[in-house]
């Protein structure tokens, strides 16, 4: 079980700034021109603060974390971290998909390692792998190679290997959603325990509303379509969240009902 506190451990994570952020793609078939996936969309996010982001499929979530990610490019608007623009990819930025894309041909170890190896910073940073490791649970796997993991072993070793280099802002497009039930709350805990102790800024792309209600301190709600941020919902409640308390249902019902209700 976590029991967070948010204010006695020191802060890695930076804070985002996303200002009126507009991206328009080429179309992919021939009847339309181009395609507004995000419309001028605005938001901050605090020095450690967990942030879910739910919202339509196809509405831009994928598209804004590529672009924090700085893997992509927005067509107008700016993206910051701290005080410096966002230009292009960088290890202060990690990003976890639902896919984990391990290399298959390396081991766990040398797959968490990955990130140093690219740095060049291996050899004054081994000790952090082995640390890492049992971070995720993952000691006693670390000379496997990942056609031997579960899901969620594999789904820790991404978010080890997106950790490692210490990111400012930990970028997670919906890596929990191939999972089962069971061990997706499991992993809930984990990715928890994960930020907990680094306070780490996470956006956390998610299509379940209990997930997002049981992890961020405030779930950004957005519109379909082009994405703009439609709500912003503080999420107050003491951790451990209990999914069954009377405030956690009542969230719910409240979120659930601004996606079912008829569009004015
Ligand atoms: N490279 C691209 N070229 C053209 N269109 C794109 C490209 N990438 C995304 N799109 C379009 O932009 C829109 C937003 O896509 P995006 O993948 O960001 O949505 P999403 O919110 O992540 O959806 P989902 O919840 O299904 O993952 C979609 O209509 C998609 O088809
Ligand atoms: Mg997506």
């Amino acid at each position: 079980m976590v029991a967070v506190s948010e204010n006695t451990v020191a802060t890695e994570g930076a804070s985002l700034r996303v200002k009126d952020v507009t991206k328009v793609f080429a179309a992919r078939d021939s009847t339309a021109e181009r395609m507004l996936a995000l419309d001028a969309m605005s938001f901050a996010v605090a020095p450690g603060e967990l942030v879910s982001i739910i919202g339509p499929s196809g509405c831009g979530k994928s598209t804004l974390l590529r672009l924090i990610g700085g893997l992509d490019f927005p067509t107008s608007g700016e993206l910051y971290v701290g005080t410096e623009a966002i230009t292009g990819p960088s290890s202060e930025r990690g990003l976890v998909f639902q896919d984990p894309c391990l290399f298959p041909w390396l081991t766990v170890r040398r797959n968490i390692q990955a990130g140093l190896v690219a740095l060049g910073v291996l050899r004054e940073k081994r000790s952090e792998v082995n640390y890492f490791l049992r971070l995720v649970g993952l000691e006693g796997f670390a000379d496997v190679y990942p056609h031997h993991l579960s899901g969620g072993m594999a789904q820790r070793v991404a978010l080890a290997r997106a950790l490692i280099t210490h990111p400012k802002i930990l970028l997670l497009d919906e890596p929990l959603g191939a999972l089962d039930a069971f061990t997706r709350m499991r992993m809930q805990d984990e990715v928890l325990d994960l930020w907990q102790a680094r306070l780490t800024t996470t956006l956390l792309v998610t299509h379940d509303i209990d997930e997002a209600i049981y992890m961020s301190r405030r779930i950004l709600i957005m519109t379909p379509r082009p994405g703009r941020v439609e709500r912003s919902i503080e999420v107050d409640l003491p951790r451990p969240r209990d999914r069954s308390s009377a405030e956690f249902l009542d969230l719910r019902s409240e979120i659930l009902k601004l996606f079912t209700s008829p569009v004015s």
